[in-house]
């Protein structure tokens, strides 16, 4: 008995994570994750330098790495550039190319791998849900469709209030608590549909909701 109803949902899922490979490619594209093209705000020129407290901080991170291995510390002084800026511009990278002297290839090829480097401007609030097999066999979908009809946006887009952002990501390493999203730097863990509703509200009225649930 157990087992056919767990055979059911496999079926039933796997009807769904056929929606889910088929749009992801064209999602991603969507978020402008495979490709840079210049724009008016991100483009080799926009302004980046970084703080004299951060090129501290990142003498700091490159003292931790054998002499001659400064590439090690490319994903800690992107993220640092993140977390300065907002997000990635390409003169950002280029910077941080400078700073580790490397070529800037091997930063944009790191900096394009993992979806925890943001390479467009995001919402004050960024929403990354999990829709790996483990989330998703917990219904991950019915979170995604939640968040996107209490914000109504779609994977790749942002609230006209620049308050939110979405976007649709890989394992977040939760899975034994999903389905399962982050914001920000926080992990929000076991959801429901009403779960994810009443975190997006507390944001809104400016509070930090708890984590799991
Ligand atoms: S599959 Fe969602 S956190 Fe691992």
């Amino acid at each position: 008995m157990f087992l056919a109803s767990v055979f059911r949902s496999a079926v039933s899922q796997t009807a769904r994570q056929v929606r889910n490979l088929h749009q992801s490619a064209a999602r991603a594209a969507a978020g402008g994750i495979f490709v840079h093209r210049d724009t008016a705000e991100n483009n080799p020129e926009t302004p980046f330098e970084f703080t004299a407290e951060n090129l501290k901080r990142i003498d700091a991170i490159i003292s931790m790495y054998p002499e001659g291995h400064k590439q090690a510390a490319t994903i800690p002084v992107l993220d640092l550039a993140q977390r300065q800026h907002g997000w990635l511009p390409i003169s950002a990278m280029n910077k941080v190319a400078e700073v580790l002297q490397i070529p800037p290839m091997r930063v944009y090829e790191v900096a394009t791998f993992y979806t925890m480097f943001l390479r467009q401007p995001v919402g004050k609030f960024h929403i990354q849900i999990c829709t790996t097999t483990p989330c998703m066999l917990c219904n991950s979908d019915s979170i995604l469709e939640a968040i996107q009809n209490k914000l109504g946006i779609k994977v790749g887009g942002m609230t006209a209030d620049k308050m939110f952002s979405l976007i649709e990501v890989e394992c977040l390493g939760a899975c034994v608590n999903a389905p399962m999203v982050q914001i920000n730097d926080n992990y929000y863990e076991d959801l429901s549909p009403k779960d994810i509703e009443q975190i997006i509200d507390e944001l809104k009225a400016g509070k930090v909701p708890p984590g799991p649930r």
